[in-house]
């Protein structure tokens, strides 16, 4: 099992905690935005190392304060959160000094660059009984969670493969590959379905515009079952793409997010009868219906904003947890390497799963 939150409740503060959202460049605004929505948490401070973000944004939202330098936040004692949206190197850092100011933190995916500072981030958080979440926002998604419910029930039967597409048109990163930006989004939906990490990872891809930095990446996962999931990542595509195709031995699903209908699911598939006589050898296709589920529609992110609050308010932590944001971290760091030897097979060996205890 990945799921389980691997740290401890949080002891109940306030009825509405209070907040400081930093990092304002592409993602944080829109985390703002949920945060600021929401009655069940209040938002003081905004921060930026860049004025001009900050800027644009207090006149927005006038109510909040603004600052420079994270140590504002963590000098103030009426802060109970920090969420932050900053760059993925600098998750590790920024993540651990708001634990040291005893601020339950909620961090953008990844949780960290390398696996051993995931690891040390959980175990900090766990030695200091605080809220350490990470922001796989896909796992609050209506459709992702209608897909789990459809493995859980048995309907799709054996799962024999996965595909999945996620690409668009830049926003190519400074600091890290398409593996570590689009990836964590797979390998936690991939996780969360699944409920056992892959056994072998193999990845290649491409530097196509920025040298060293793979902008499209093809990434094959093997599971203990047989199961195989390939990941096509790309920030160099004409037109943006999240469409990921289940193939099972009862059913097979299409989920493509942002349509109208996220979930097809087709009730088709292929029989094998066992040859009794050479030349016999036989195939039935299937080909019934197609069912597209009414789904929810609430915005994943702000269903991720509001478990965080109340995390903090209640103690009450997510299903899905840190023992999968780290093995998400594990899966990156494992798929760089393939990518950096030319596709090898990188052996994945023991699973990260005791924090799930
Ligand atoms: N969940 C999602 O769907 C999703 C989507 C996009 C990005 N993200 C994640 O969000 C994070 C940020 O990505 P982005 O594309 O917004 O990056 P970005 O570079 O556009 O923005 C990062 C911001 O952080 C600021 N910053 C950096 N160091 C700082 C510090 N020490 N103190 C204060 N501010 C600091 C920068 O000035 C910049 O404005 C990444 O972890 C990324 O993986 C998540």
């Amino acid at each position: 099992m990945l799921t389980g939150a691997g740290n401890l409740p949080a002891p109940r503060r306030h009825i509405i905690p209070k907040v400081a959202v930093v990092g304002l460049g592409y993602w944080g605004p829109n985390l703002l935005r949920v945060l600021f929505e929401r009655t069940d948490v209040d938002v003081r401070w905004i921060c930026d190392s860049d004025p001009a973000r900050t800027d644009r944004l207090t006149r927005r939202y006038p109510s909040v304060m603004a600052t420079q330098s994270l140590d504002d936040i963590l000098d103030d004692a009426r802060i109970d959160g920090v969420v932050l949206a900053t760059p993925v190197g600098t998750h590790y850092e920024l993540a651990k000094r708001c634990m040291e100011a005893g601020k339950h933190t909620f961090v953008e995916k990844p949780l960290a660059h390398a696996t051993p500072l995931a690891t040390e981030l959980i175990d900090f958080a766990t030695r200091q009984e605080l809220v350490l979440m990470c922001g796989h926002t896909f796992l609050f998604s209506p459709p992702v969670q209608a897909v789990k419910s459809l493995i859980d029930a048995g309907e799709l039967g054996d799962i024999y493969f996965m595909s999945s597409s996620r690409v668009n048109l830049g926003l190519h990163q400074r600091d890290v590959s398409v593996i570590w930006d689009l990836g964590p989004h797979d390998f936690s939906i991939l996780l969360y379905w699944l409920e056992e990490p892959p056994t072998t990872i193999r990845a290649t891809g491409r530097d196509s515009i920025v040298p060293g930095i793979a902008d499209v990446a093809f990434v094959t996962l093997e599971f203990g079952s047989g199961l195989i999931a390939n990941v096509e990542l790309s920030w160099l595509a004409p037109s943006k793409l999240r469409r990921t195709v289940i193939v099972g031995s009862k059913k097979m699903v299409v989920y493509e997010d942002g349509t109208a209908e996220a979930i097809k699911i087709f009730d088709r598939g292929v029989e094998y009868k066992d040859p009794e006589t050479f030349g016999e050898w036989h195939l039935s296709y299937r080909s019934g219906d197609i069912l597209s589920p009414n789904l929810p529609s609430q915005e994943p992110l702000s269903l991720q904003a509001g478990a965080f609050a109340r995390a903090i308010s209640t103690g009450e932590l997510p299903e899905h947890g840190l023992a999968l944001a780290r093995e998400v971290v594990r899966l990156a760091e494992a798929a760089d390497l393939s990518l950096d030897n030319g596709g090898e097979r990188v052996e994945l060996g023991e699973s990260l799963q005791s924090v799930t205890a």
